[in-house]
């Protein structure tokens, strides 16, 4: 397996099959995703709520994004390393946005960064892309700006917002990104968005008709479930695994069957004898 690049990526809109991109915010999960050989590892932001216990995503800082950016991409061999770039880094000035990619790309060893945002994104976008990081970009639902949204709520539900996404899915395609996150939007309007861009869109909670799909692998493992919306697959349940190994632990210690001879260090016998003596 070769490592995935940009223009894997965009292919595969037309030649298949559909792209998978799931987060990572550590080595341990990292290896397993790259090795399972998914397309996209996103170090999103999500990082505030699965990974720092942080009520929403908002407060993430680039210094927290950056250092577990390394650790993802420390081992990501095949997947391309999308860093997700924080609320604040990206939303002050060009100047400000194009040192912060630049952040994610040297200090991370990204591949690409992501930020939220349509039409009134297009300046940033156009100016990280001329400075040399791709960008993917995120409409619909976009969590760092819920508050203005009025809350985690799906978007593109009438007409009017329904056209607002494509003409913001077609200005971020013509400022340069490489493929679009749609979040939380019904799925024939994802559908429309996706035909009516020529880059790949990557739906969470789009419906089937994405080009890709993105999960957070906290949910998708079932490692947290604080907010389980209904976008998400459980795959597994993680959190029972390590529940039940835990209480095996205490309760081995507790009666000490654990440890056993075969975990402890032996030593010579006759060094043992001289203590005795
Ligand atoms: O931060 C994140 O995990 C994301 C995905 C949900 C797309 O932005
Ligand atoms: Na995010």
């Amino acid at each position: 397996q070769k490592k995935v690049t940009i223009l894997d990526v965009m292919a595969r809109k037309t030649v298949g099959p559909k792209i998978t991109m799931l987060t990572s915010y550590d080595y341990p999960f990292a290896l397993l995703v790259d090795q399972a050989g998914i397309d996209m590892i996103l170090v999103g932001d999500s990082l505030g709520m699965a990974v720092l216990g942080y009520e929403d995503t908002v407060s993430v800082t680039m210094d927290e994004m950056i250092h577990h950016v390394k650790a993802v991409t420390g081992v990501a061999k095949n997947a391309l390393v999308v860093g997700d770039m924080p609320f604040g880094s990206y939303n002050v000035s060009v100047e400000k946005a194009i040192e912060n990619a630049n952040r994610f790309m040297k200090e991370g060893r990204a591949d690409c960064v992501k930020l939220e945002g349509g039409k009134t994104m297009v300046p940033v976008i156009e100016a990280i892309v001329k400075s040399g990081t791709p960008v993917q970009g995120h409409i619909g639902l976009t969590p760092q700006t819920a508050s203005a949204l009025g809350g985690f709520k799906v978007q593109g539900k009438s007409a009017g917002a329904a056209q607002a996404l494509i003409d913001d899915a077609k200005a971020l395609e013509a400022a340069g990104c490489f493929s679009i996150v749609l979040e939380a939007i019904p799925s024939p309007i994802a559908k429309m968005v996706t035909d009516a861009v020529s880059i790949p869109t990557i739906g969470i909670g789009a419906g089937a008709d994405c080009d890709g799909q993105v999960l957070v692998i906290h949910d998708m493992v079932g490692l947290f479930d604080r907010f389980t919306p209904k976008f998400v697959k459980q795959y597994a349940k993680i959190s029972d695994t390590i529940s039940s190994a835990l209480a095996e632990f205490k309760a081995d210690v507790e009666k000490g069957t654990f440890p056993e001879e075969k975990h402890g260090f032996t030593m010579k016998a006759d060094e043992l004898e001289k203590l005795k003596e």
